[in-house]
């Protein structure tokens, strides 16, 4: 059975964690991202699909690219950050499987050939590998501002090859790339002093129902 974590752990990863739109003037070195990736790549996915891909954008031209395809709002927090994390899905991951499932291996056939089951096992599971991260970085001294606001066939067709040849692609279905943007995380270490009153969230009774 797990413990309960130290009410400081809770803190740190839920309560005092806030989602940051400024950035203190410190790197996020490669063996933090390494750290980070081997914290979060144990969260559960279904089959241990594991169907999300990220990319760590940390070198100014890096940012360049991704900067027109930003919401207005977004530009500032996101050129700043030390890190940006494209969270994505592989639209393949059921490729892995024989690997990541050797128990099940009539799972990989199950996924091959049905498109709308692909997707949204990619999207449920993507989606969570990357709530999987954001917690990873505050359990690891990170903190985050996770971003939907920028244009996702953009960043597809920048990072992705959205629209060119897909090589690799056996499938008619996924014509255009394999790899799409879910969400944009930015990582680094945040300033506290630029954050504004924390919102507040649902209390049990309106989001909750024990039957
Ligand atoms: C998936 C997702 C997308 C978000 N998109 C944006 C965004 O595009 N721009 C932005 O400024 N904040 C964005 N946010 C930040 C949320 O508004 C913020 O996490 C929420 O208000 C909670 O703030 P808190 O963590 O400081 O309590 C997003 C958050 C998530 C999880």
């Amino acid at each position: 059975m797990s413990k309960v974590l130290s009410a400081e752990a809770l803190d740190q990863i839920f309560r005092e964690a806030r989602t940051y739109s400024a950035w203190l003037d410190k790197p996020v070195t490669d063996d933090t991202l390494l750290q980070l990736y081997d914290v979060m790549k144990w969260g559960p996915t279904s089959a241990n699909s594991c169907p999300a891909r990220f990319v760590f954008l940390r070198s100014r031209q890096s940012k360049e690219r991704l900067r027109p395809a930003l919401a207005p709002g977004n530009v500032e927090k996101t050129m700043t950050a030390p890190v940006t994390v494209i969270v994505a899905y592989d639209l393949l991951f059921y490729e892995k499987l024989p690997r990541l499932f050797p128990h099940r291996p009539a799972m990989r056939g199950l996924f091959a050939g049905n498109p709308q089951l692909v997707e949204v096992t990619a999207m449920r599971n993507s989606s969570l590998q990357g709530a999987y991260l954001m917690l990873a970085a505050r359990a690891t001294g990170l903190d985050c501002g996770p971003m939907s606001g920028f244009d996702n066939a953009k960043v597809d067709e920048e990072f992705f090859g959205a629209g060119k040849e897909c090589d690799g692609c056996e499938q008619e279905f996924f014509p255009a790339g394999h790899v799409k943007s879910n969400f944009l995380c930015n990582l680094g270490y945040g300033d506290r002093s630029k954050l504004f009153t924390r919102a507040p969230r649902l209390a049990f009774n309106e989001a909750c129902t024990v039957l």
